[in-house]
């Protein structure tokens, strides 16, 4: 009948099986071969029950993704659905891996639903900036009640056969394949003379407080509004007779479609998995990984090794000193004492993961067996290369050797070798066994299989690894430099860092660049300005002076109490600090400058514009491979809201040439500073966007 739905009958039992792999998402075909499917078996009157299943790793994925944004196609899946419950025949659900979305709401529309013991199910359509539009909000409270469903919706976390049998989503677990569970749960059914039973005829669930509830959506959504518009979905179950609570979820799920932030959101989804799609790696092996030695055990060493224990590898920490070693694995502890508390681990596996996967050690000899180093030592090029020499006398042929580096020259550390072409880059974020991103930073002589094993080393451990070339700061500290740098200048030029903090968590961060510092601590910064200050500054930069005085207080940001805020023992969120304030103004006075006000708006465009300007330098530099890998750097490692897709989605989203204009005519006046990158001015000429590029690419 259809080349992705297949219909064989069994006896009385109809079998509807979806083959659209990967996730048999819902096309248009898969749903015109569900209909005709139902159809085919209400028209034989053999047929007493219709079982629906999916062939290959999942059930549903939901809606096809790839048609969001072009004309909708008949049959529409909300009568799809529609027409599944109507059905008189009896409409079984036989689910297995993902039922999600759309996927979830044809279960739903089901009049049974049987599950595998490993299956999941779940409304993530918050997660691209939508809510379920094929019923989700309407029948999954009528089933569940409305805080389950509010909390599934809202959220979009996907839930184990356990907890949605728990909460009344599927009727049954049962071991076994989807076919057997469907053929055995119909028959059962049929047996016992079950009636059909569609969930729209339940009666509407209890009120809540909607306002309250929207509120508290909106609020830790930081600005994304499909969770809060889930809110007044879901409060139409219950006010509104079924029909018209999905003419109302209809009427939302269209308005969010025509949204920037589903835009965004879909574009996060679809660059998250092609960040690590590399036309070069099609066909490299990566090589072996089971060792992994770490050298230096602080902040990063400890967190590099946390996630590497996690995932199933060998440790081998090489500190300074035993003391060092100690203070190390006190630091791991620690973390894996989270993932315990967490139920990532249990007493056991805490148990053999620090005393039998651990191993530590001060001398580098220990080191000779591990296929693959991450040096996390201190940020000095001096320090780096020794250790690197130390390394390759050391470590085994074939063994990778990589630095953890922020900023420094990933050349030159390779040079300091005898194996430049086994030495990479793999920059993690702090805290390294908590943050997605992973840059693996390509130097030139680099081997292929060696850049795959970093890619296949980062997916091992959980990581959106991004590919970057070397430069100061790869791609993100790159990048940031830059957009801290102009909101250093508002600062000298009228605006507080308080303001400009709140002006960036309303636009959707999750904290501004003034708390950010001193979470990650002002020596950092610090250590930058000193070092750059040595390899000497353009005199035409404009710079500040008034963070250096901060930092000689002993002031590093929540790590010593105070810096651009002051934190009180215990709080997490600081209250500003006014000894800052003072010696800004001290610092505009002394510069002849005069304050002017920035609205928030103001603030946000120049911060964004700065943003945007340099990762044009960066990819068209070739440093990002592809616009959508700064927007993936951004995202995962610096808090970039998901809803806007990444810096240059934002771009092309609010428009190039008027952001091209504003950055033009800010140059007048610091022509260093606000230096067109080449790339924007192209495609502004040839009228193109940065998205443009991604599909090209
Ligand atoms: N539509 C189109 N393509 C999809 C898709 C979908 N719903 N879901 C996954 N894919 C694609 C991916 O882009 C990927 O393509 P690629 O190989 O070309 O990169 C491929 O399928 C495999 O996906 P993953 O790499 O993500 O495979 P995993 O095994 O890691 O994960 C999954 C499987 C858990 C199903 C995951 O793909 C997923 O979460 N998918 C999205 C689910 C979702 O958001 N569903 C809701 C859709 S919106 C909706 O249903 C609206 C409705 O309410 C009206
Ligand atoms: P840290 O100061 O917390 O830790 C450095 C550790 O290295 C110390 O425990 C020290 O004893 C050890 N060490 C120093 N020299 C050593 C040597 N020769 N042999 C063995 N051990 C040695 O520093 P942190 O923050 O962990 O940074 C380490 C590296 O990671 C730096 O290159 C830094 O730029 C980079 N990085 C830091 C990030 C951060 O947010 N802290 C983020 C990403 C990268």
């Amino acid at each position: 009948m259809s080349d992705v739905v297949a219909y064989e009958k069994q006896g009385e039992i109809a079998l509807v099986t979806i083959h659209n792999p990967p996730v048999n998402a819902l096309g248009q075909a898969v749903r015109q071969g569900l209909l005709d499917g139902v159809l085919q078996a209400e028209a034989d009157d053999e047929v007493k029950a219709i079982v629906i299943l999916g062939e290959g790793r999942v059930f549903i994925a939901g809606a096809d993704i790839k048609e969001f944004g072009k004309p909708p196609t008949e049959p529409f899946l909300p009568d799809l659905c529609g027409r599944i419950e109507a059905s008189p025949k009896l409409v079984i659900a036989s689910m297995h891996g993902a039922s999600l979305g759309g996927g979830l709401e044809v279960a739903l529309a089901a009049h049974y639903r049987v599950a595998v013991p490993g299956a999941k199910v779940g409304l993530p359509e918050v997660h691209l900036g939508l809510l379920p539009g094929a019923g989700g909000t309407q029948r999954m409270p009528r089933l569940t009640g409305v805080e389950a469903a509010l909390d599934l919706i809202t959220t979009g976390r996907h839930a184990g056969a356990a907890e949605a049998l728990k909460i009344g989503l599927i009727d049954r677990i049962a071991e076994g394949s989807p076919r057997e569970n469907g053929i055995a749960f119909a028959k059962e059914l049929l047996g016992e003379g079950k009636a059909r039973r569609a969930v729209s005829d339940l009666p509407p669930p209890a009120p809540i407080d909607w306002d309250a509830a929207y509120e508290a959506v909106l609020a830790k959504g930081r600005g994304q509004i499909a969770p809060a518009m889930c809110v007044r979905a879901v409060q139409a179950s219950v006010e509104l007779p079924f029909a018209e609570g999905m003419k109302r979820e209809r009427d939302i799920f269209m308005e969010l479609m025509q949204t920037d932030q589903r835009k965004g959101m879909i574009h996060a989804f679809f660059s998250e998995r092609a960040v690590s799609n590399l036309p070069e790696l099609k066909g490299v092996a990566p090589r072996d990984v089971s060792a992994l030695g770490v050298i230096g055990g602080g902040t990063m060493g400890a967190g590099i090794a946390t996630a590497a224990l996690l995932a199933g590898l060998q440790v081998v920490m090489l500190e300074m000193s035993p003391e060092a070693a100690d203070a190390a694995k006190g630091r791991i502890s620690g973390n894996l004492q989270g993932a315990l508390k967490r139920g990532k681990i249990d007493q056991a596996g805490f148990e053999t993961l620090t005393e039998k996967a651990l191993t530590l050690a001060t001398d580098y000899a220990a080191l000779s067996d591990v296929d693959l180093v991450i040096e996390a030592v201190f940020e000095e090029m001096s320090v780096k290369k020794q250790v690197f020499e130390k390394l390759d006398a050391v470590c085994k042929p074939g063994a990778i050797l990589a630095s953890n580096t922020s900023y420094l020259d990933v050349n030159e550390i390779a040079a300091a070798t005898k194996r430049p072409a086994d030495v990479i880059g793999l920059h993690f974020f702090s805290p390294a066994h908590v943050m997605k991103l992973l840059e693996v930073v390509v130097p030139d002589a680099t081997a292929p299989d060696v850049v795959a094993t970093g890619f296949a080393l980062g997916k091992r451990l959980g990581k959106i690894c991004v590919r970057a070339g070397v430069c100061d700061g790869f791609i993100g500290n790159r990048i940031l430099a830059t957009y801290r740098t102009a909101a250093d200048h508002m600062v000298l030029d009228g605006a507080s860092p308080y303001e400009i903090d709140k002006a960036l968590t309303a636009f959707g961060f999750a904290m501004g660049p003034f708390a950010v510092a001193d979470l990650a601590g002002l020596d950092i910064g610090w250590a930058v300005r000193k070092r750059k200050r040595e390899e000497g500054i353009d005199p035409r930069a404009r710079t500040t002076d008034y963070p250096d005085l901060i930092c000689e207080e002993g002031w590093f940001g929540q790590k010593t109490g105070k810096g651009y805020y002051i934190y009180e023992a215990g709080k997490r969120a600081g209250i500003p600090n006014p000894k800052i304030m003072e010696w800004i103004e001290a610092e505009r006075s002394a510069k002849g400058i005069t304050p002017q006000d920035f609205t928030h708006e103001q603030i946000v465009r120049k911060y964004m514009a700065a943003m945007v300007n340099e990762a044009a330098k960066v990819v068209g530099e070739g440093i990002a491979r592809r616009p959508l890998d700064v927007d993936m750097t951004l995202l995962f490692g610096y808090g970039f809201p998901r809803y806007w897709g990444g810096p240059l989605m934002w771009a092309d989203i609010v428009g190039l040439p008027d952001l091209l204009a504003d950055i033009e005519r800010w140059a007048e006046e610091d022509p260093f500073f606000w230096e067109p990158a080449p790339l924007l001015k192209e495609l502004v000429e040839t009228g193109r966007s940065f998205d443009d590029l991604n599909k090209a690419a």
